[in-house]
């Protein structure tokens, strides 16, 4: 917290180390394994308390969001007053680098850090049951990014299990600037359950025997994944590859961060129209 109550809260992309699609559920929704990890680098939340709310969006893709009540943050912010009977106002700013719909999390880890920063500004600890159930209501991936822990999720991927940290393995985080629909690539998927994540062994040694099952519906709505994923592929020094959640962000882990910046300056100069992200896991 600033001197002047303001608290600046980041709000890391998460990357799907493995995302096993297991099968349809009567609620709309999808059964899934799936193994979280964060990266260092993303949005960033500030909030301060104030006479009347408001929500200001800055940042490289704020142009692609709008900010009214649907908002995710608006709605963190809602649920957070209703849970916690909060009185008085928030001013909050979101500052967008992470692109819109890429598979990252952006609008889940948007949530979770101004539940977060909320949390702080009222005194609620981080690991309230009650802050959890907030972000559950606002959307399957608002709970793992809430925790911003590597862990396993079971259920709809909010079913929890904290595993070891990944921490300082270079990444680098790269969309062909497609943005596409969570729910239309979920409707994509074939109806194949292709196995559980394995159960043992380190989590790095689990998503290299894993797989997205979303890959493919991605792939069908937004073929640039597919060389996304051949391009990184190709890399020199790079140690793992996968499309992140329901895509179209692809991400590759790197041996050193000098590889990680040597592929980042090649993709700038080859695909100069793709957005990346040098960063490295938490
Ligand atoms: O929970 P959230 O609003 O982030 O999910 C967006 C959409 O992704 C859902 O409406 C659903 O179509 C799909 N989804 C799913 N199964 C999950 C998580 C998300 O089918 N476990």
């Amino acid at each position: 917290m600033l001197d002047d109550g303001t608290i600046v809260e980041s709000a890391p992309a998460k990357l799907n180390l493995a995302l096993h699609v297991r099968r349809r559920r009567a609620d709309g929704y999808h059964e899934l394994e799936t193994l979280f990890a964060f990266a260092q680098d993303g949005d960033e939340i500030t909030l301060s308390r104030a006479a009347a709310p408001s929500l200001t969006i800055t940042g490289p893709f704020s142009a692609d969001l709008n900010a009214g009540s649907d908002n995710l943050v608006s709605r963190a912010v809602a649920a957070f007053r209703g849970a916690f009977q909060v009185h008085g106002h928030q001013a909050v700013i979101l500052e967008k680098r992470l692109p819109i719909a890429s598979g990252i999390g952006g609008g889940s880890a948007d949530a979770a850090a101004t539940l977060r920063a909320l949390a702080r500004l009222h005194g609620v600890p981080l690991d309230s049951e009650l802050l959890m159930r907030c972000a559950a209501s606002l959307g399957a991936d608002v709970p793992p990014c809430l925790l911003g822990r590597t862990a396993l999720g079971t259920g709809r991927g909010d079913d929890l299990t904290v595993l070891e940290p990944l921490g300082g393995v270079p990444a680098l985080l790269v969309n062909p600037r497609v943005a596409v629909s969570t729910a239309s690539v979920f409707a994509g998927w074939d109806g194949v359950d292709r196995g559980p994540i394995i159960a043992g062994g380190s989590v790095m040694e689990r998503a290299r025997a894993g797989r997205n099952d979303l890959a493919a519906s991605a792939t069908m709505l937004a073929p640039a994944v597919a060389e996304v994923l051949a391009w990184l592929q190709d890399a020199p020094g790079v140690a793992f590859v996968r499309m992140s959640g329901s895509g179209a962000t692809c991400f590759a882990l790197f041996d050193s961060a000098a590889m990680r910046h040597a592929a980042a300056i090649a993709l700038a100069r080859e695909r100069p129209g793709w957005w990346m992200l040098e960063t490295s896991l938490a």
